[in-house]
């Protein structure tokens, strides 16, 4: 559904989360493919770290809120290679929400980082990619974002809204030459999960998130999914009667 990448030396990606989990990940398995890399994040350290001896690679530090922000990261990443092959979008935040603790303030910070960013990235970059009529843009929703899930009262809605972003994008995108890929982890080990106080099915580390994600691009696909034996089942969930899908949910979670 979108170009194939058979070979990552000398593609310019910018990652923005590229600080810890899923994100650092993906940055450095880049890295070691031979990707030119330009990585942001608000923790500059993090991403230092990440960039080691790769010495070439664009350290653009920011917080995906701020919209000045990202335009000048563009800049300075165009006046530099010339132009995007690849944008990721991989930042993002979780609170544990439900109806009972409400926290409008906590709310609103969850979309202006899980929603807004994304919207200032792509504000940023589709100017560039649509000059080029070449290119990609992949954005990180979630799984939890198909279907309404305890726990997720507000983070659940910010993915659900990237995940219908993703399949508008892609309508408008693919037929000007650019790629546009909708990823949605199901359960990684990061620090976004950490506090997590339930099992949580399927977890997979973020090293092998990384290398799915890496996967689905390189094949040239829309919807980027993992792990599939959890992904499936919450996918062929979304397909049930809401009176079935109710009684599941709160059967399978006790919630
Ligand atoms: N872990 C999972 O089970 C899971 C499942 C489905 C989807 N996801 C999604 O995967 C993405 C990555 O999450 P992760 O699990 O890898 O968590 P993580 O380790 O906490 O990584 C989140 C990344 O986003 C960055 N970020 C957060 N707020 C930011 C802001 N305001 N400005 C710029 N960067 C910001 C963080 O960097 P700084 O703090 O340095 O800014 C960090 O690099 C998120 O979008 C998350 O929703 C995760």
């Amino acid at each position: 559904m979108n170009p194939r990448i058979k070979d990552w030396r000398g593609q310019r990606v910018w990652v923005i989360g590229a600080s810890s989990g899923i994100g650092a990940e993906t940055a450095r398995a880049l890295l070691a493919r031979g990707a030119k890399l330009a990585i942001s994040a608000r923790n500059q350290e993090g991403l230092q770290i990440i960039a080691d001896d790769h010495h070439d690679t664009l350290i653009l530090p920011l917080d995906i809120t701020d919209h000045a922000a990202l335009i000048k990261a563009r800049d300075r990443i165009v006046s530099s290679w010339g132009g995007i092959d690849l944008v990721l979008v991989v930042a993002g935040t979780y609170n544990r929400m439900r109806a009972d603790n409400f926290d409008l303030a906590i709310a609103e910070k969850m979309v202006a980082t899980n929603l807004n960013g994304p919207l200032h990235c792509l504000d940023a970059v589709l100017p560039t990619l649509l000059a080029q009529g070449k290119g990609g843009i992949g954005i990180v929703a979630s799984i939890a974002g198909l279907s309404g899930l305890p726990q997720a009262l507000i983070y659940g809605p910010t993915k659900a809204a990237l995940i219908n972003l993703c399949e508008s994008l892609y309508l408008d995108l693919r037929p000007r030459g650019i790629g546009v890929y909708l990823i949605d982890p199901g359960f990684v080990a990061t620090p976004l999960t950490a506090s997590n106080e339930f099992a949580m099915p399927a977890l997979i580390s973020a090293e092998d998130a990384a290398v799915e994600l890496l996967r689905g691009i390189e094949h040239g696909e829309f919807h980027i999914h993992f792990p599939k034996r959890f992904t499936n089942w919450l996918r062929l969930l979304r397909l049930l009667p809401y009176s079935l899908y109710f009684w599941l949910i709160h059967k399978v979670t006790g919630l």
